[in-house]
């Protein structure tokens, strides 16, 4: 057993997961299409389609998650088995507002939560909750144009405050726009739509609309967090970020500088979303774009009054790049930009593992952004092999939390980070965001589902639940 440092008291150990990552019962109870019904299974390497609705023959492993919709009872007891203090979950958009720009709610929806809510705080579980998690409503992408659209702001923003409104007695801490910050990634397919729900063709211009969508995206969630502040000032509401610490790949100074600005171009959305304001290098490089944007002074106020209240942000690897001879204005794109590390291992899908990372991204958020930090993701996917007796030995997964934990307490207790609590990803098995897949699994909990949703669905433990038990009952010091 390795010895780590004790997590001060109230500290938030818990379980993270996003609504149509697990719930499955797409279309039941009113529930509306989001974005995430209409993405097809992908592989590992093999990136998930976004049909043009849903469409006959195709898989859609969002519609069946793991069932958790209708488990979540047994789902619930083993969490608090677990000793959970809090659970991170996302509300699904669609199920309170099937086709997002109504003006009433789904009744059935807003039930649903609430009697999951209820159940979790029985168990002595507080929810944690995402607003929007990749799963805006469809209608908004078809209808509108996702977040190429300021009407989307409002949408939004009503939706939030029925939600806050409705478990004002039942939730305090949440986030507005899960990762709002890995739409950077701009020319692969799926980002903008994940996220902001963009439908852009060959001839447009994707970085530009990128940029559009996270400025309307901002302003909504300011404009939550002072809705949600009117609601309930004890509101804890926070951003979610990607956060990937991009480092250079040697000392030579153009890779160092194009480093920097590969964190400037990663990590602008928590300038905004933490100080209230965009940063210098930003308004000079839209100048030099050449990008029209609709920013306006109201906006800019909206900004400044709608700071967050805590940094949650997820946490699985680093990045490296390097400069590009010749190139003065260090203009780094993502992902074509970033070259391998030589000093770490990966996984099979080859995310780079680099614990020590975390503890680096903890203290550069904590001397940039000056917030309490909540780890809302972390966690290793990997292929998970049930045994003929039931159990699954994932001593490799073990290893991971063990390493990743070290280094988040390490950046508690010896570098003074303020930290609220630490939600593993995926606690319980469910479809995987990037590639739709179940096989690759995450959970302490295993789901006897396949990727075409065959199976019992039926729960069981992984050796790593018993050790994640024993981390929470010693608060972080049994490693
Ligand atoms: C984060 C997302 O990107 O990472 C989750 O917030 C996602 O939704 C998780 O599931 C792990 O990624 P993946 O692609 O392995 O599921």
């Amino acid at each position: 057993m390795t010895k780590g440092y004790k997590m001060p008291k109230g500290f938030l150990w818990g379980g993270a997961v996003a609504a149509h990552q697990l719930e499955g019962g797409w279309d039941v109870d009113g529930k509306g299409v989001s974005i995430a019904d209409v993405m097809t299974a992908g592989r590992n390497g093999v990136p998930r389609k976004v049909t043009d609705g849903v469409k006959e023959g195709e898989v859609y492993p969002n519609h069946w998650g793991n069932d958790f919709y209708h488990r979540y009872p047994e789902d619930d007891k083993l969490f608090a088995e677990m000793g959970f203090k809090c659970f991170r979950t996302s509300i699904a958009w669609t199920r309170i507002f099937p086709n997002g720009d109504e003006t009433t709610p789904n009744e059935a929806g807003l039930k649903f939560y609430d009697d999951l809510f209820d159940d979790l705080l029985s168990h002595g579980i507080q929810p944690v909750v995402t607003l929007s998690h990749f799963e805006i409503p469809y209608h908004l992408v078809k209808a509108y144009g996702g977040f190429s659209n300021r009407k989307m702001i409002d949408f939004f923003v009503r939706f939030a405050t029925v939600v806050f409104d409705r478990y004002k007695d039942k939730v305090k801490y949440w986030m507005t726009f899960n990762e709002i910050n890995n739409q950077t990634a701009w020319s692969d397919p799926h980002p903008l739509l994940q996220n902001s729900g963009l439908q852009l063709g060959a001839d447009d211009n994707w970085e530009q609309a990128m940029y559009q969508a996270a400025h309307y995206e901002l302003v909504a969630s300011a404009l939550a967090v002072q809705a949600g502040h009117a609601i309930n000032p004890d509101f804890q509401i926070g951003c979610m970020v990607a956060m990937c610490p991009i480092y250079p790949l040697t000392a030579k100074p153009a890779d160092v500088m194009m480093a920097e600005r590969a964190m400037q171009k990663r990590y602008w959305f928590g300038d905004v979303h933490c100080l209230g304001e965009y940063p210098k290098w930003l308004p000079k490089y839209f100048e030099r774009k050449g990008f029209d944007m609709d920013i306006t002074a109201a906006d800019l106020a909206t900004l400044k009054a709608g700071t967050v209240d805590y940094v949650g942000f997820s946490y699985y690897m680093s990045f490296v790049t390097k400069g590009r001879d010749g190139d003065q204005e260090y203009d780094f794109k993502e992902p074509d930009d970033f070259v391998e590390n030589p000093y770490v291992e990966k996984s099979d899908w080859g995310w780079q593992i680099d614990p020590t990372g975390l503890r680096y991204a903890m203290n550069w958020m904590q001397d940039r952004w000056h917030l309490p930090q909540f780890i809302v993701e972390n966690g290793f996917g990997a292929y998970d092999k049930k045994e003929a007796d039931g159990s699954v030995h994932d001593d490799y997964r073990i290893s991971y939390f063990r390493d990743h934990i070290l280094a988040m307490e390490e950046a508690v207790a010896l570098d003074g980070v303020d930290l609220i609590g630490y939600t593993p990803w995926g606690c319980i098995d469910l479809v995987s965001a990037s590639t739709g897949e179940m096989a690759k699994r995450y959970g302490f909990i295993y789901v006897d589902a396949d990727d075409n949703g065959h199976g019992s669905f039926d729960r069981s433990k992984k050796d790593s639940f018993d050790w994640f038990q024993q981390v929470i009952a010693s608060d972080g010091e049994d490693l």
